[in-house]
C-alpha cells in the first residue's frame, strides 16, 4: 500500500504557529496518521477546540483531531508527563487510549535527566530534561520505550505501522521546536537537542521517497526563548510587538524575545527544508503596532513603506516557495 507523508516545520524559533496549522490541515479529514518526529515535553503546542484552548507537549496535537497519532523514534517520552497529558487531553478525545502510539525505540527522559539539567545546563532551556535524555542515548545507556511496563500497550513499530499497513497511509509530521533550535543548524549552543528539520523525518521510519509537501511556518517578525542574546532592547516596537502578540512561551511561560523577520534565515530554512509553501503567522500584528520592518537578504534592517511592499518583499526573497500570509489567534 502506497505510504504519502507531508510535513509542517518551523522556519524560525519555534512557537510560529505550527500546530495551527496542523490542526487546521488535518480537520479537512485527508490524513490516517500524524506524527511527532522529535524533542518531548519542551515543545508547547496550543490550538483552539471549540473556542477552548488546549496546549499539547508530547502528543501530536493530531489527536485532537481524532487522527492516529505518533510519538516517532525521534522524540524523547517522559513517561508521567505522558501519561497526565494523556488525561488532560481525553476531556476532547475520549477515545485518546486507541489513538495514541509510541515508537518502540523512542528514548525515555528520567527524573535525574531533569535534575542534571538544572545542576548544569545554562543555557535557558524548558527544563525537561531534554539534553539529557539525547546524551544518554547517544552514549547508548537510555532506555527506550520498549523497556517500560506500562507503556507496552501503546508501542509500534513505525516500519509495521506505515508499510505494512493493510489501508492506504497518510502521514502529517507534525514538526517540534524548529530549524534554527536544529542541534546542528541551529545558534549551538542556544538550541535544542534534537534534529528539528526535514531530515529527522526520515529517521523516524518513512522513506524520502514518500515525502511529498513540507510546508514551512514562520512568524511575520521572529521571536526566541532562551538565554542567547536576541532582541534589540533599545528599540521599543520590538517590546511593543511582543505584546501585542502576547509572546509568552506555552511551556515555562517566559517571555520570549522578539525581533524583526530575518530574510537571509528564512530564504536558507525554506531551502533547506525543501518547502513547497510558507505560511507567514501573525501578519496582524505588525498591522497592529504598525511597522513593517525586516532583515533583508544581506541582513540589513530595512523599513518598507506598507504592508503591500513587506508581502512583496518576503515573497520576492523566496520565489520558489509559496507564501500565504496568515492573521491570528495570537498564542500559540
Ligand atoms: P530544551 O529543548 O528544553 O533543551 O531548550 C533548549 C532551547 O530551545 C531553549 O532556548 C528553549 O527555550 C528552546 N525551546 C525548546 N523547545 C521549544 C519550543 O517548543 N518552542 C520554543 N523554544 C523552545
Ligand atoms: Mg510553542
Amino acid at each position: 500500500m502506497k505510504v504519502k507523508a507531508d510535513a509542517i516545520i518551523g522556519m524560525n524559533f519555534g512557537d510560529e504557529g505550527k500546530a495551527k496549522v496542523v490542526n487546521t490541515i488535518l480537520s479537512e479529514g485527508n490524513y490516517t496518521h500524524c506524527l511527532r518526529f522529535n524533542g518531548g515535553s519542551n515543545a508547547g503546542h496550543t490550538v483552539y477546540i471549540n473556542g477552548e484552548k488546549v496546549v499539547t507537549h508530547c502528543i501530536p496535537t493530531g489527536v485532537l483531531q481524532g487522527v492516529k497519532s505518533i510519538i516517532g523514534t525521534g522524540c524523547v517520552l517522559n513517561v508521567k508527563k505522558f501519561f497526565d497529558e494523556m488525561e488532560y487531553l481525553s476531556k476532547w478525545v475520549p477515545n485518546i487510549e486507541d489513538l495514541v502510539k509510541i515508537a518502540y525505540n523512542c528514548h525515555i527522559v528520567k527524573n535525574r535527566h531533569i535534575e542534571e539539567e538544572n545542576r548544569e545546563i545554562k543555557i535557558g532551556t524548558t527544563k525537561q530534561g531534554i539534553g539529557p535524555a539525547y546524551r544518554e542515548k547517544y552514549n547508548r545507556t537510555g532506555h527506550r520505550a520498549e523497556d517500560v511496563d506500562s507503556l507496552k500497550r501503546f508501542i509500534t513499530d513505525p516500519y509495521h505501522e506505515f508499510y505494512h499497513n493493510e489501508k492506504p497511509v497518510r502521514i502529517l509530521c507534525e514538526g517540534a521546536q524548529a530549524f534554527y533550535l536544529d542541534i546542528d543548524w541551529g545558534f549551538y549552543p542556544y538550541c535544542t537537542s534534537s534534529h528539528c528539520g526535514v531530515g529527522s523525518i526520515i529517521n523516524n521510519g518513512i522513506s524520502y521517497k514518500d515525502i511529498n509537501n513540507i510546508i514551512g511556518v514562520s512568524k511575520c517578525y521572529e521571536t526566541y526563548v532562551g538565554a542567547g542574546s536576541f532582541q534589540d532592547l533599545s528599540d521599543k516596537a520590538l517590546d511593543r510587538i511582543g505584546e501585542v502578540g502576547q509572546e509568552f512561551g506555552a511551556t515555562t511561560g517566559r517571555k520570549r524575545q522578539t525581533n524583526y523577520l530575518n530574510c537571509k534565515r528564512l530564504i536558507k530554512s525554506c531551502k533547506l527544508n525543501g518547502a513547497s509553501l510558507v505560511i507567514m503567522n501573525k501578519l496582524d500584528i505588525l498591522r497592529e503596532v504598525g511597522v513593517w520592518k525586516l532583515f533583508d537578504m544581506e541582513n540589513n534592517l530595512i523599513d518598507l513603506d506598507n504592508e503591500d511592499s513587506f508581502k512583496e518583499y518576503v515573497r520576492q526573497c523566496i520565489p520558489d516557495t509559496d507564501v500565504v500570509f496568515s492573521e491570528s489567534p495570537y498564542d500559540i
